[in-house]
């Protein structure tokens, strides 16, 4: 019996839709093998519909996409639209609104694809960061006084719940007992600094390690110290859970790490209501339309997305596919691979059926 998923579709601006048509290109062909059906539903929201017509994100949008499992995003961004309306109006909005609590953001280097790190290969980095995703500085929470004049003060507070950070926290435990390497979690933070955001995050993280995960190793690395580490040993990660800052700037660093923003994905967890998988990188204007852009991040947040759904042999096998395109571009980089944004779509989906 064919199994259907309905999933929403937001192709967003610049490049997003050109991405998101190679990761539906393959994923289609991917249902094909596995007796699955997709049945995408489209979404418009991004810059040029608020260009249009003024709205960012309805409402009634939100409750139409909470009825969907999934959510499959390219990319929010639009250079005619001053930067923060589409980025806080429809991502952040929707990480929020929908519970995503979680941003997982796998770093892995696949064999054949070239790193900055030398001397390190696949070996050496493979590994998760799981990102707070709905609080810490993100939640706009601050203000200004005396805007504009030379007494002007700019607060921007950094929000942290016992239940946000317990949530994330035990997310990041489960993960590292399920991915089953190391077993160790790893939190990034700055306790010698930030002495009370993670104070919260150092205490919960150890009643929780400590009663219910005897089996997972706890760590702590400060967050500069994480970056230096990622750089110089970055085989010693396992699992590094964090919040929301740390986590956005640490995983752009993994990203080049892995190969670049080519590559690397990330999915928008909200374990028990709807999810939300993208490519990391942005919308990337200057390349819209010219079919230069690489669509593997697009296909890896979508082999997330499958996997997520429960579909554990089909995303293997994607992710198999991906792997062998991998080793047939020149490069993973815009305009280098040496084939067409639609060419490397196509590549993928002829491993897929083999
Ligand atoms: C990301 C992006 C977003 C973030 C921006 C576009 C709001 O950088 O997904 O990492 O900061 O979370
Ligand atoms: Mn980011």
């Amino acid at each position: 019996m064919t199994t259907t998923y309905p999933i929403a579709v937001i192709g967003g601006d610049g490049t997003g839709p050109e991405v998101v048509a190679e990761g539906i290109k393959v994923m289609d062909a991917l249902a094909g093998r596995f007796d699955l059906k997709f049945d995408w539903q489209y979404f418009d929201f991004g810059g040029k519909r608020f260009l249009e017509t003024g709205e960012v994100l309805p409402d009634s949008a939100i409750d139409e996409l909470r009825r969907f499992k999934a959510i499959y995003l390219g990319a929010i961004g639009h250079p005619d639209v001053k930067p923060g309306i589409l980025e806080k109006g429809i991502l952040l909005r929707l990480r929020f609104a929908l519970e995503q609590y979680i941003n997982l953001r796998p770093v892995k280097l696949y064999p054949g694809v070239e790193t900055p790190l030398r001397g390190k290969g696949p070996e050496d980095i493979d590994f998760v960061v799981v990102r707070e995703n709905n609080e810490g500085l993100y939640l706009g929470a601050g203000g200004f006084f005396k805007r504009g004049t030379p007494q002007e003060v700019a607060i921007q507070e950094s929000i942290n719940t016992r239940f946000g950070v317990e949530r994330c926290l035990r997310f990041a435990f489960d993960y590292t007992r399920k991915r089953n390497k190391n077993k160790l979690l790893t939190l990034c933070g700055k306790t010698n600094v930030l002495t009370f955001a993670f104070d919260l995050w150092e205490r919960a993280f150890h009643e929780i390690g400590e009663k219910d995960y005897k089996d997972i190793t706890l760590d702590y690395a400060h967050v500069d110290a994480t970056c230096r580490w990622m750089v110089k040993n970055p085989e010693y990660f396992d699992v590094i859970v964090t919040d929301n800052m740390f986590g956005d700037i640490i995983t752009d660093l993994g990203a080049m790490i892995q190969g670049g923003m080519g590559i690397a994905a990330g999915g928008n967890i909200n374990p028990d209501g709807t999810s939300m998988f993208e490519p990391i990188g942005g919308s990337a204007p200057k390349y819209t339309g010219q079919g230069k852009i690489n669509p593997l991040a697009a296909i890896s947040a979508g082999q997330m997305m499958i996997d997520f759904l429960g579909e554990t042999v089909a995303a293997e096998t994607l992710e198999a596919a991906i792997i062998k395109t991998c080793g047939e571009l020149k490069s993973l980089s815009a305009g280098r691979m040496g084939c067409t944004t639609s060419e490397v779509g196509d590549l993928v989906a002829k491993f897929v059926m083999e």
